[in-house]
């Protein structure tokens, strides 16, 4: 049977993760847009960050797999256009392809990477930032322990890859990109409000397993069991996110590898 899929509801990602884009500044310095380029922003959600790339001048095609997303995205003038990750089919157009905080939601990250590959010219860079070995590791044993209690099985439902350096420096280098930097760092990440709306936005997939009488007690019930390692005595919750930053190239000479 399918399983319910992750929503994208405009409103409610402003309202709860404004601080995803927010966190995207130092992936922006690495990429270093230069005025007339040509960068593809995969995985745009509603579009803030590839607002800011066509600010310095860049010439930006925004892509993500949520219509609702896309549309905010248009909403600020963007050319933003609904396409999958795992599908891109785009031909050797781009200096650059920049994705933050989205390709962890793309399992097959093979076809990503090769779609990545198609979509470059030769010589340009694929710069990222993503959720990398051991983010959000309470949450999603919490997550994982809440549906096996109710007779689920957690791993069909789990939304996330989250590669430690080697594993994704391999599929990198695999595919022919040189990397030039790869790095697994933790970044303990406040959020807005409680858990309960972390969760509603971003581990849907776990939540909507669930029959509909059994999500408030079930979200209640992880956040209460993490209340005592991510919240503090004032109520502000800190999450442990891990992410995996990384810049590699497109070599000008491709001869030899499969174009
Ligand atoms: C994110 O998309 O930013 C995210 C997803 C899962 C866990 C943590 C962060």
């Amino acid at each position: 049977m399918a399983q319910p899929k992750q929503r994208w509801d405009p409103e409610r990602y402003a309202r709860t993760a404004r601080f995803v884009a927010d966190h995207g500044a130092p992936v922006l310095d690495l990429l270093a847009p230069a005025p007339g380029e040509r960068i593809l922003d995969l995985g745009c959600g509603d579009g803030v960050l590839s607002e800011k790339l066509a600010a310095s001048g860049a010439i930006v095609v925004a892509v993500d797999a949520s219509a609702e997303q896309i549309e905010s995205a248009r909403a600020r003038g963007l050319d933003a256009r609904v396409v999958g990750g795992e599908k891109l089919d785009f031909e050797t157009e781009f200096d650059a392809v920049f994705s933050n905080a989205a390709l962890h939601w793309m399992k097959d990250a093979k076809a990503v990477i090769d779609g990545v590959w198609r979509a470059l010219k030769p010589g340009g860079r694929f710069v990222g930032e993503m959720g990398g070995a051991g983010n959000v590791a309470l949450v999603r044993r919490a997550l994982h322990r809440a549906l096996e209690s109710r007779g689920l099985d957690p791993q069909s439902r789990d939304p996330w890859f989250f590669p430690d350096e080697t594993e994704y420096r391999g599929l990198l280098e695999a595919r022919g990109f040189t990397v030039n930097s790869i790095a697994l760092f933790e970044r303990p990440t406040p959020i807005p409000g409680p858990m309960e709306d972390w969760l509603d936005t971003f581990a849907e997939t776990f939540v909507l397993a669930l029959p509909e009488n059994e999500r408030d007690s079930a979200k209640a019930e992880v956040s209460k069991g993490l209340q005592a390692e991510l919240c503090d005595e004032a109520g502000h919750w800190t999450i442990d996110y891990v992410r995996l930053r990384f810049s590699a190239l497109k070599p000008t000479d491709t001869s030899g590898r499969w174009a």
